[in-house]
């Protein structure tokens, strides 16, 4: 591979972590955007003056981790901040677009909780939460603020009018199905429905109506339920294309004041926008929300080798073009050269739906890294992702499967994950490192991963040493019994929804067990506040490493939780990832 120092892979992800990434959040009073950007080294939000003087208007004082997306036309934007270094003990707060930097919490008298999803109409707030022993929707509304009902499970609120709230909704007694949740935020009432064949992955209300996407067993379609009676109802949009893209995952549904429904679909990894079923013009990649404004489409986009930036399309002419993007280093476009969609055979003659990043600086073949996603329930996509481009950046080629239990490919890929882990996604991870050899990509294979990425990283090199030259584990779960009772409500939930209800396999899945197996170089990182997958168990992995005499390092990240929100946090992550793998593929060459 191409020769990298330390200092210059310094410099690589210094570059790579200081140029801004614009998204979209809204369409505010007044026709400004909401536009969440990475910039000033971390996430904030902005009003963007679309229609005059295109200037941005930080509306935040302190850190933002999360926020909901704002309604047309709203006077407010409610974000979410983590009190608790990274603990994800979140407080929501508010902010007038008229007062730029002058927030106020939202729900003085609810403590912090970790939040799990919810949206704003401009008036009432709802959404889910979960702390040590609940998982319960609340809803905020002027000055008051109530706990609406419990929900034991996972809820998650994407819509609310009024005294109603929608949402998606995973139960433990179905593991993974995912169900409409309504809820009736004044009578405290919970309503859930089932899908009549598959899951629900997201809900808005579009005028009478309730519009859901529905993951099937393969694909996926948009559905509609009457909002009063919750009968299924025809929802006939006026153009075809929609159905004819096939698509096989919704990532945003959005009805209009003028009660258009705007949707972003996906293919294969890759998104498309409609408006009322019709197709519109957007470049190859990802979108994730989408917003119309005056005859325009605005959107953001993103891909492997495109970092995230807010496009319009013009609807008359199809034409689009950027409106708001960061200045990118030079280098970039080189480094990241290529992607390619593929699908790789596993074991059992299942296709293994990967995305790959070719390195520009690298020969073919070169040095490969396998690269984990999290989740289990996400994807690797045709999407902008910091730790692919940072690989690739130094002269890594990247894999990225899909692995059985991923999201985007509808629900009998998803669940094929539930009450196997460290099974049948290990051997779909296996045969991704295969076909990077295989298909002469690859000289040698690396994996990296984060989360349940790490996890895969641990289950691979206790599981299938040998197989990888070496591995990053970042964020990684080690033993299932521990963590679970070092979890909260909602964590506990997924724990047991993952094994399907299966506590006899959790230390049979446990990478903590198999420490003897260990022989490739492993590199932990992980952060010290993390909540989700804590600290203590891959502590006591370690000491067990350290006993059995394994060669190991570990990197603490202090201060910080399982999300990354500023460009310190990632450096923390990455930083000690590259320069182990240049470390370790130098030692090879
Ligand atoms: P993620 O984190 O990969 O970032 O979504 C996880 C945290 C907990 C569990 C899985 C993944 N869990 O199974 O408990």
């Amino acid at each position: 591979m191409a020769a990298r120092s330390y200092s210059r892979i310094v410099e690589i992800l210094e570059d790579l972590l200081s140029f801004e990434r614009f998204s979209v959040g809204g369409v505010l009073k007044g026709g400004r955007l909401l536009v969440p950007a990475f910039r000033e080294r971390r996430i904030n939000l902005y009003a963007f003056d679309y229609k005059g003087s295109r200037g941005l208007v930080r509306l935040n004082k302190g850190r933002v981790t999360w926020y909901l997306g704002a309604p047309y036309g709203s006077s407010r934007v409610v974000f979410a901040r983590d009190v608790a270094k990274g603990r994800e003990q979140s407080i929501l707060l508010k902010v007038d677009v008229d007062k730029p930097g002058v927030e106020e919490p939202l729900a003085p008298s609810l403590k912090p909780m970790r939040l799990l999803g919810g949206a704003d109409d401009g008036e009432t707030v709802a959404f889910g939460a979960s702390t040590e022993r609940e998982v319960a929707v609340y809803a905020v509304r002027g000055d008051e603020a109530w706990k609406v009902a419990d929900v034991p499970g996972l809820p998650i609120i994407t819509d609310v009018k009024g005294r109603r709230a929608v949402g998606v909704y995973m139960s433990n007694e179905k593991p993974g199905i995912m169900q409409l949740l309504l809820v009736d935020l004044e009578e405290g009432s919970i309503n859930i429905k089932e899908a009549r064949d598959g899951s629900v992955t997201n809900a808005v209300i579009h005028g009478d109506k309730i519009v859901y996407a529905a993951e099937k067993r393969e694909g996926a379609e948009i559905r509609a339920l009457d909002l009063d009676t919750l009968e299924d109802v025809e929802l006939s949009l006026p153009h075809r294309d929609l159905e004819e893209f096939k698509p096989s995952a919704f990532h945003f549904i959005d009805s209009t004041p003028e009660g258009k429904l705007v949707v972003v679909a996906r293919r294969k990894g890759r998104s498309a926008v409609f408006i009322d079923g019709r197709r519109v013009n957007t470049p190859r990649g990802t979108v994730l929300s989408a917003y119309l404004i005056e005859g325009k489409l605005v959107f953001d986009h993103n891909s492997l080798t495109t970092p995230t930036r807010v496009l319009e399309t013009d609807l008359e002419t199809g034409e689009y073009k950027v409106v708001l993007s960061g200045k990118t280093p030079e280098w970039l476009g080189e480094a990241l050269r290529e992607s390619v969609y593929v699908e790789v055979e596993s074991f059992d003659g299942s296709r293994v739906p990967t995305f790959v990043l070719k390195s520009g600086v690298s020969e073919t073949p070169g040095p490969t890294v396998v690269l984990v996603h999290g989740g289990p329930f996400a994807e690797d996509a045709d999407a902008w992702d910091l730790f692919a481009a940072s690989l690739a950046a130094i002269g890594f080629h990247v894999v990225m499967p899909n692995y059985r239990g991923s999201t985007g490919y509808g629900e009998e890929w998803r669940l094929r994950i539930i009450g196997d882990p460290c099974g049948g996604e290990l051997e779909d991870i296996v045969a991704a490192a295969r076909w990077a050899r295989e298909s002469g990509l690859a000289s040698r294979v690396y994996i990296m991963g984060y989360s349940y990425g790490g996890y895969m990283t641990m289950c691979a090199l206790t599981r299938k040493p040998g197989l990888f030259k070496a591995g990053v584990a970042g964020a990684s779960v080690v033993d299932w019994e521990e963590m679970y009772e070092l979890s909260d409500a909602v964590f506990r939930n997924f724990i047991e929804l993952l094994f399907g209800g299966r506590r006899e396999l959790w230390r049979e899945r446990s990478p903590i067990n198999y420490v003897d197996n260990l022989k490739d170089p492993l590199c932990i990182i992980h952060p010290q506040n993390d909540t989700r997958t804590p600290l203590k168990p891959v502590l006591k992995f370690m000491e067990k490493a350290l006993e059995k005499g394994k060669t190991f390092e570990a990197h603490i990240a202090p201060d910080m939780g399982h999300i990354v929100t500023t460009m310190e946090e990632a450096s923390k992550i990455l930083l000690p990832a590259l320069l182990f793998l240049a470390k370790a593929e130098a030692s090879e060459t």
